[in-house]
């Protein structure tokens, strides 16, 4: 691979493999996870073995977990607690060896599964008496969306005690890798032990997830399953340790091929904060910024960062880059400080670094918040690939309609160093500029495709400021210029051509 100038920008899609989805990121739930051969890819691709490639908005830490696995110095921040706990567990499970987990697992079901089972069918009084044993976590308010008020609302009572017979158990063994992989078990078991758990419909019980990770927020089913605790947390073990064997697996053909020298760091730090610390230090950087006010995802992780003890400052709540949420975060602030984080990822970049940003959203001024941003502070547009058709995309395509967007625009920048003053006083014909996209397309598109397309013109000609489409507008016009949306399989379609086949990753332009 080639660096610097040379360096020639990845320029086409790369599908989402989910086959391959390793089982490592499958061991702790989080949102909006990224593909994880497609961030390889992109890390492959702009960095080096030995550089340092960080993700600022890290989340589940699908890009410091990569950069590590692929040699580098992958480094991790997130605002919230969860995310880092979750990202650092995973890359921790290169520590210590299997026997020990095992073992670790086998003195737990020793200590536990018996008070488990009992808990199954006690009577009021053994439960009150097995109660007075544990320690409970703190009872505190909830964010204005639950449907209940307070934290412990959340578990039925056998849930609660279960959880807390289990964390004391994980507590009590010696401290150690085998422990940290336990909690990160346990935490998963957090997720399916308390009232928001879903079963999916027509699906084993156990099978579904937590209405915190459907619809973003505290819903409480309507008829809440008792999951029985040991084997469900048992499960959730065994992924942890199956993880583990794979992540050995991974180091250790490193190891025998080109040598072993993966490093990863973790911070919690605003995004703005880290700034100070890492300027002109990162080689590559791929993030994932929030998109709007999709998530809050401090509110939505008290249900673990409560019970594990780290509960987010006040601080930290009102630096937390989205818009509403119980703190009520504006968007303008949203948008300046989206443009600000944007700036402060290309200040951490090394000279001649890239950075790939993930974004989508409807909204036209987000998209101006991240490309003025990388500008202003000095970085050159590269790249914008839609990452659209996928299997991944069209699941999410199920939800809605034409106006669902889905998949994502990868914008990839260069650092040039020579900031730039953004000049907005361009116009853009938006039906002229459509129209002439459209012309080369063949028989079908995606939709985020061409909007996406649409949002680069309008900013090389200096006129995103003044690009205003709604989604409604964007599909009354493709209406008129003689596509129909297919309900079916989520593409665009001229209305003059018949389309039989099933398509996946066809429509090109
Ligand atoms: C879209 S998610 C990233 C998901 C991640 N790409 C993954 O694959 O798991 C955005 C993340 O930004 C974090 N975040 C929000 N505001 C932040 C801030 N001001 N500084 C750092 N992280 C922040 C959120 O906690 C969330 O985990």
């Amino acid at each position: 691979m080639t660096t610097g100038n040379a360096l020639r920008p990845i320029q086409e899609a790369i599908p989402a493999d989910r086959q391959g989805a390793k089982r490592h990121y499958g061991v702790h739930p989080y949102f909006t996870r990224r593909p994880f051969n497609v961030v390889r890819d992109y890390i492959t691709h702009y960095s080096k073995e030995g550089d340092r490639v960080l993700d600022p908005f890290g989340g589940s830490g699908v890009t410091a977990i990569e950069a590590f696995l692929e040699n580098r110095t992958g480094i991790q921040n997130d605002i919230n607690p969860l995310a880092n706990f979750i990202a650092a567990g995973i890359a921790n499970l290169a520590q210590g060896n299997s026997t020990e987990y095992r073992g670790a697992l086998a003195e737990l079901e020793d200590r536990c599964a018996q008070t488990l089972r009992k808990i199954e069918s006690a009577s009021n009084e053994t439960l009150a008496a097995i109660e007075q044993q544990l320690t409970l976590p703190r009872n505190i308010s909830l964010p204005s969306s639950a449907d209940v008020d307070q934290y412990l609302d959340l578990f039925s009572r056998r849930q609660i005690l279960s959880l807390a017979v289990l964390k004391r158990g994980v507590d009590e063994l010696c401290a150690g890798p085998a422990r940290q992989a336990m909690l990160l078990a346990w935490s998963a078991t957090l997720t399916k032990l308390n009232k928001t758990f879903l079963s999916a419909e027509g699906r084993a019980e156990s099978r579904g997830g937590s209405s915190i990770f459907s619809i973003y927020r505290y819903k409480i089913a309507k008829h809440p399953i008792e999951l029985p605790a040991w084997s469900t947390f048992k499960e959730r073990a065994l992924n942890v340790i199956d993880a583990k064997a794979e992540i050995d697996k991974a180091i250790e053909l490193k190891r025998k091929t080109s040598g072993w020298r993966g490093l990863f760091e973790v911070y919690e730090k605003d995004v703005d904060d880290l700034d100070g610390e890492l300027e002109g230090k990162i080689d590559y950087i791929f993030t994932d910024p929030p998109y709007g006010g999709h998530i809050s995802y401090l509110d939505l992780s008290i249900l673990w960062n409560n019970w594990l003890g780290q509960t987010p400052s006040i601080k930290s709540r009102e630096r937390e880059l989205i818009v509403g949420g119980d703190l009520n975060h504006s968007e303008s602030l949203y948008m300046a400080r989206l443009r600000d984080s944007v700036a402060a990822c290309v200040r951490m970049l090394k000279r001649s670094g890239w950075l790939s940003v993930v974004f989508q959203h409807w909204k036209i001024g987000y998209f101006e918040a991240i490309l003025t941003g990388a500008a202003e502070a000095g970085a050159e547009l590269k790249a914008a690939i839609s990452q659209v058709g996928d299997p991944i995309w069209s699941m999410h395509k199920k939800k809605g309609n034409q106006s669902v967007l889905a998949g994502e625009l990868i914008l990839t920048f260069h650092k040039t160093g020579k900031p730039r003053r953004v000049d907005s006083g361009g116009r853009l014909d938006v039906e002229t500029t459509v129209q002439r996209l459209l012309e080369s397309y063949s028989d079908v598109l995606y939709g985020e495709q061409l909007f996406n397309q649409l949002v680069v013109e309008a900013w090389n000609a200096s006129a995103i400021a003044s690009l205003d489409i709604s989604k409604d507008g964007f599909a009354r016009m493709l209406e008129q210029f003689g596509w129909r949306y297919d309900d079916e399989r989520h593409f665009w379609a001229r209305k003059s051509k018949r389309i039989d086949a099933p398509t996946l990753w066809s429509p090109r332009p």
